[in-house]
């Protein structure tokens, strides 16, 4: 053990017992180079995003090289002005927190090492997130109410999981997609569409004044009863738009985009309300970038409604990637007496459960 190493822990100890927590959280697992500042794990203080998705959108996905070098370059930033908008010093600070996984290694790696050098250079505890525990965490900022256990859809670029919260930081895996995540899907099926990347949001927009029947789609089988499966979907989308152009048939753009979204939506749905009927959840929530879809949001709160379930949706600027999620997922960890020491790694494909 270091001399760091043996200050943190007996800080760590301090922390647990001390009313008002503040962390600063930074988060460059993809293509968003994020800091924020979170108190308690329930109150944003602040939280500053830069996004390179326009850096991004001319290759029509994120480059990798492109993400790190943005991230080296803007995280000092970002880290300011988390300070700035929270009116804080750095010396205020209780904590650092950073997403280690899972994610892009180069990317990842530009978060941990600017945080464990403020940790170092501080003198204050480390915390380690997972990404994606990080974007369940975007509900308790967004409804402070919020306790487990509950249910929980995390549905983004990368994932697509049906979870039970049994404590905070605590999960057991109820269903996932054996193949596609949710938004990998969204954004191939807006490809051949020609819409920018990424294309999920701009979808669900064009998606609003189109026919969802105009497009018949198959349903998928799965392995698991609560499973998921968009490569089949997504696959015979892409081969019916290259058929219909191969005829020189024409389809509105709108009426094929509300197709696509009312067959991934529908599966969604219909998975996730057969695991609360038959595992008789009463509270579940929605989580990651596909959480901000229009027809997820108003079909889960309609079908949740029906059967008595409280449904928990994540306020829209905290659906997609954020350094504020990061934070909540942090205060709840060092809760629990758990930090990293500065040998801390990115792991690219870290796992919840
Ligand atoms: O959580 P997120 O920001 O990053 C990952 O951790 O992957 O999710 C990004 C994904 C992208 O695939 C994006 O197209 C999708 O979420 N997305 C949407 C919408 N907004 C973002 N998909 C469908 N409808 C949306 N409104
Ligand atoms: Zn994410």
């Amino acid at each position: 053990m270091t001399r760091y190493d043996e200050l943190s822990a007996a800080r760590v100890e301090e922390l647990k017992k001390q009313e008002r927590v503040r962390i600063l959280a930074i988060e460059s697992s993809c293509d968003e180079t994020a800091a924020a500042v979170v108190e308690n794990g329930r109150v944003i203080l602040s939280n500053a995003v830069f996004t390179q998705i326009p850096m991004h959108a001319l290759y029509g996905g994120v480059v990798p090289e492109i993400a790190s070098r943005a991230h080296v370059e803007k995280v000092e930033r970002m880290v300011d002005e988390a300070l700035k908008e929270a009116g804080m010093t750095m010396d205020e600070v209780d904590a650092f927190a950073v997403t280690y996984g899972p994610g892009l290694v180069g990317a990842l790696l530009c978060g941990v090492t600017a945080a464990k050098a403020l940790a170092f250079a501080k003198q204050k505890p480390l915390i380690p997130v997972n990404h994606i525990e990080g974007h369940i965490c975007a509900n308790f900022l967004t409804s402070p109410g919020l306790e487990p256990p509950f249910t929980c859809l995390v549905v983004s670029g990368g994932h697509s999981h049906l979870l039970q919260v049994e404590d905070y930081g605590q999960y057991r895996l109820l269903g996932c997609t054996g193949d596609d995540a949710a938004g990998e899907a969204f954004d191939k099926a807006a490809r051949v569409l020609d819409i920018p990347y990424p294309g999920g949001p701009l979808l669900d927009k064009l998606a609003d004044t189109g026919n969802p029947a105009a497009l018949p789609l198959p349903r998928p089988k799965t392995d698991g009863r609560y499973d998921f499966s968009f490569s089949g979907l997504k696959t015979a989308f892409i081969n019916a738009v290259h058929n219909m152009e191969q005829k020189g048939v024409t389809m509105e753009k709108a009426d094929l985009a509300a197709s696509f979204r009312a067959a991934v939506v529908g599966q969604l749905v219909d998975k996730t309300m057969l695991a609360a009927k038959e595992l008789g959840i009463s509270k579940l929530a929605l989580a990651g970038g596909v959480s901000a879809n229009g027809l997820l949001r108003r079909e889960m709160q309609k079908n949740c409604d029906k059967r008595g379930i409280t449904l928990y949706l994540p306020q829209l600027k905290l659906c997609g990637d954020n350094a504020a999620m990061i934070g909540s997922a942090a205060y709840f960890r060092l809760m629990k007496g758990e930090y990293a020491f500065l040998s801390l790694n990115a792991d690219p494909s870290l796992r919840l459960v």
